[in-house]
This record gives C-alpha cells, sequence and structure tokens, in this order.
C-alpha cells in the first residue's frame, strides 16, 4: 500500500528515466538563478537587465550545472562553465563559454578580471573562497552543494573588499518555488527544450555506479533499474 501523497503523476510524453531524475536539477537550478540569485533584478550588480548578467556556474556538466546553464542561456544571460578537466566538456550544454580548470591560463583570467555577476555554485569546497574573486563587486555567488568539500574558510578583509554576497541555496525550504515552475519546466523537458544527461544501470551493475559516483566519473545523472 502506498500513500497518495508519495506518488507524482508523470506527464505524457516524459521518459520514465527522466522523470525519475529531472526534478532535482529543473528545480533547483531555477530557485538558484531566480529565488536566491535574481536573475536580471539583483541591484548591486549595476546590471537592470538580464542580458547583462554574465552567469558563471561550476559543476556544469553535473545535474544542477548543466540544468542552470540551460535556464540561463534560455533567460538571455551570457553563461560561463566551469568542469573540473578537459574530458567534461562535452557534456556542457551548447551555448556557454565552456573552461576546463585545467586550462590554468583561462582560470587565471577568470579570478583577475572578474566579469561574473553571478556565480552559481554547486560544488563548495575549499577552493569557493577563491571563487568569489571572480565574481564583480556588487554580485552574489548562489551556494548550492558541497561535493568538492564540506567547508571553504573566508577571508573578511578580502571578502568584505569583494563586496560578493554569499546565499544560501535551501531547497527543502523553498519547495514551493519549486513546485510552482516544475510542470512549466517539465513540459520544456518533454518538447526537447531542455536536457537532463543520465547513464543508465542495471541493478547488477550498482557496485561500478556507485564508484564512478564517488569518483565524479558518471557522466549526467545515474538512474538504477531494479528489474535489469
Ligand atoms: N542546496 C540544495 O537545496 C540542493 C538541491 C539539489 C542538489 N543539491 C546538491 O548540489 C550538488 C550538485 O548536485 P548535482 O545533481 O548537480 O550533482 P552531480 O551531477 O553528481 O555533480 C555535480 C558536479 O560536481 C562535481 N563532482 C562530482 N563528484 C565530485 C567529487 N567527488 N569531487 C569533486 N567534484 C565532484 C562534478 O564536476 P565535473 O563534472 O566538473 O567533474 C559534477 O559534474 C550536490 O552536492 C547535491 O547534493 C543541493
Amino acid at each position: 500500500m502506498v500513500s497518495h501523497d508519495a506518488l507524482t503523476e508523470i506527464p505524457d510524453g516524459l521518459d520514465l528515466d527522466l522523470a525519475a531524475v529531472a526534478y532535482d536539477p529543473l528545480t533547483t537550478a531555477h530557485v538558484s538563478l531566480h529565488g536566491v540569485g535574481g536573475l536580471g533584478t539583483w541591484p548591486d550588480t549595476g546590471v537592470d537587465a538580464v542580458g547583462d548578467e554574465v552567469v558563471l556556474v561550476t559543476g556544469a556538466a553535473g545535474g544542477v550545472g548543466s540544468m542552470v546553464v540551460q535556464l540561463a542561456l534560455r533567460a538571455g544571460a551570457r553563461v560561463i562553465a566551469l568542469v573540473s578537466s578537459d574530458e567534461r566538456t562535452a557534456l556542457v550544454p551548447k551555448g556557454a563559454e565552456v573552461v576546463s580548470m585545467q586550462d590554468s591560463a583561462r582560470a587565471s583570467e577568470l579570478a583577475a578580471s572578474p566579469v561574473a555577476t553571478l556565480l552559481v555554485d554547486t560544488v563548495g569546497g575549499a577552493r569557493l573562497a577563491e571563487r568569489l574573486a571572480w565574481v564583480r563587486p556588487g554580485g552574489r555567488v548562489a551556494v548550492v552543494g558541497y561535493t568538492a568539500g564540506t567547508s571553504a574558510t573566508l577571508d573578511l578583509p578580502n571578502w568584505l573588499l569583494g563586496d560578493v554576497a554569499v546565499l544560501p541555496v535551501n531547497l527543502l525550504r523553498r519547495a514551493g518555488e519549486g513546485d510552482a515552475v516544475v510542470d512549466e519546466l517539465t513540459a520544456l523537458l518533454v518538447a526537447g527544450e531542455l536536457a537532463v544527461t543520465l547513464e543508465t544501470f542495471a541493478m547488477s551493475e550498482v557496485e561500478g555506479a556507485l564508484s564512478l559516483l564517488g569518483a565524479g566519473q558518471v557522466r549526467g545523472k545515474a538512474v538504477l533499474h531494479p528489474s535489469a
């Protein structure tokens, strides 16, 4: 017996694998950009239109990151997508400037002359503190996750000088914001206007799938097929 509250109707035409993984990236990316990041409406950056926003995204090959790339581009922002290595660049949706952290020259350039007005950070970790300096003064960082580590240390004098707001993204508290947009975003997914990359695994492959997940090597979201 399953409670009615635990069930979700899957829209016609939505692939079951996608249905299993899409809710999180769709809602988290939207809330990060709009509810938290105030895309196009953030007063301190001196921009008053989405077209003037430069959105920097870490973990841009991941579930949330790649959706942030797509939604920010659809909204009309310029997008710079960061990935950890050259081999992850192909997983980033088209339309963004993709920067591999192995390209130290471009990474140094981005740090030396910050162009981003909004950073959506899906990886966290100690290097989050460095990335604050990649955002223009008056800009903001929406912190989503911590796959690269659970802590970061702020150097208060430099943080005050940098003048960048650090904002938490909490989808538990903001679930209503996600629920309000999920049907509209799912329709775009069904129409093929948004995409969530996923890799499927049979139950017999679960051990390997978990190792790949732990090493950050799954291509997109991982879906396990219980009956396979
Ligand atoms: N705050 C909230 O309310 C909320 C809501 C939803 C999700 N989240 C969190 O947001 C984060 C991103 O979610 P997601 O679905 O996008 O995850 P994901 O698809 O598994 O991974 C995102 C990116 O993180 C990097 N990564 C993965 N494993 C790593 C590791 N072991 N060490 C360092 N980097 C690693 C990878 O970057 P590269 O591809 O560049 O290597 C990957 O593309 C997760 O921590 C998730 O728990 C938070």
